[in-house]
C-alpha cells in the first residue's frame, strides 16, 4: 500500500490549525484541532481521502492546547485508536474529559506498520509540546513547537520558556543536519511559511524561530531599562508593535504570555516547569 501524509488545515479565524494524516498500512492522525473540527471537517476529509475513521490506529497529540486536542473526545467516539500525548501533557487531557491511553516519553519510537514515529520533547512552548518524525520519510509534524517569527494568531512568536524554546530549536536543527528530517509540517502558519518547509529552508526556518527569540530578548530588556516598572501586558504591545506578523493579530491578549516568559528570564527567575 502506498502511503499518504498530508497537512490537513482546519480554517479556524484567520488563519488555520493543523493535523497530519499517515495513511499507509496503519493509519495515523496527529493533533485533533478543536471540538468542532471532527465533523465538521475532519471526517468529511478522511473520507475524501478514503480513510475511515474506525481504521486510525494511532491518534497523536503534540500538545494538550485546545486548538490541537480538542476534537479527541469527539473523534474517540467513532475509532479505537490509541490516544497518546507527553506524560507532561495526561493531566490536562484528563481534566478535559478524554485521558490519553498511552504516555510518550522523549525518544520512544513507536512501531507503525511500514514507519515508525519517533517522539522527540521539544518543550518552550509549553511543558508538554513533542514533535512527531516519521523515521520512513523524514517528515517532522512540530505542532507548536516552532513558531518562526509568529502566526497570524499571537502576531509574534508563543512560547512558556524562551531557554527551553531555543533549546528546542538547536535540537530540530540537530535533527536535520544529521539528515533524518527532510520536511517540517507545523500545526499553524508562521508567515511567511505557509506551514511546510522542505529541504534547504529547512535551517533558514529554524533561524527565524531562533533568532525571533533573541530580538525579544534584547527588545525586552532594553525596554525594561526605560520602563522598570513596566508589566508583561506593556512588554507584549511592545513586542508586537516591534516585531508583530502584520500587527494585527486575532488574539492580541497572547503575546503578553511570551512577555511574561521573557520577564522571567530577563529577571532570572528560573525556568518554568519542563518536566
Ligand atoms: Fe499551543
Amino acid at each position: 500500500m502506498s502511503r499518504k501524509i498530508l497537512l490537513l488545515k482546519y480554517p479556524w479565524g484567520v488563519s488555520w490549525t493543523g493535523m497530519l494524516l499517515i495513511a499507509g498500512e496503519q493509519n495515523i492522525l496527529m493533533d485533533t484541532g478543536l471540538p468542532e473540527t471532527i465533523g465538521a471537517f475532519l471526517l468529511p476529509r478522511l473520507r475524501c481521502e478514503g480513510v475511515s475513521p474506525g481504521s486510525l490506529k494511532w491518534v497523536l497529540n503534540t500538545h494538550s492546547h485546545s486548538d490541537h486536542a480538542g476534537g479527541n473526545r469527539n473523534l474517540r467516539g467513532v475509532c479505537h485508536a490509541v490516544f497518546g500525548i507527553h506524560r507532561s501533557g495526561a493531566e490536562e487531557l484528563r481534566r478535559s474529559g478524554c485521558p490519553p491511553d498511552l504516555l510518550l516519553e522523549d525518544g520512544m519510537v513507536l512501531p507503525c506498520g511500514d514507519t515508525r514515529i519517533r517522539v522527540i520533547h521539544t518543550p518552550g512552548h509549553s511543558p508538554d509540546s513533542v514533535c512527531y518524525l516519521d523515521v520512513e520519510s523524514g517528515t517532522l509534524f512540530t505542532g507548536d513547537a516552532l513558531q518562526g517569527g509568529g502566526t497570524p494568531y499571537s502576531g509574534i512568536a508563543l512560547y512558556q520558556d524562551p531557554v527551553a524554546y531555543r533549546e528546542s530549536v538547536d535540537r530540530i536543527e540537530a535533527l536535520y543536519r544529521s539528515g533524518a528530517c527532510a520536511r517540517i509540517f507545523c500545526g499553524h502558519e508562521c508567515p511567511p511559511y505557509e506551514g511546510t518547509v522542505e529541504g534547504t529552508r529547512i535551517p533558514e526556518f529554524l533561524s527565524l524561530c531562533r533568532d525571533a527569540s533573541l530580538r525579544y530578548t534584547s527588545a525586552a530588556g532594553e525596554y525594561l531599562g526605560r520602563h522598570p516598572d513596566a508589566d508583561a501586558g506593556k512588554v507584549g504591545a511592545f513586542l508586537l508593535a516591534e516585531f508583530g506578523v502584520g500587527k494585527n493579530p486575532s488574539m492580541p491578549e497572547l503575546p503578553r504570555l511570551t512577555a511574561e516568559a521573557h520577564l522571567r528570564e530577563l529577571r532570572g527567575c528560573g525556568r518554568r516547569n519542563r518536566s
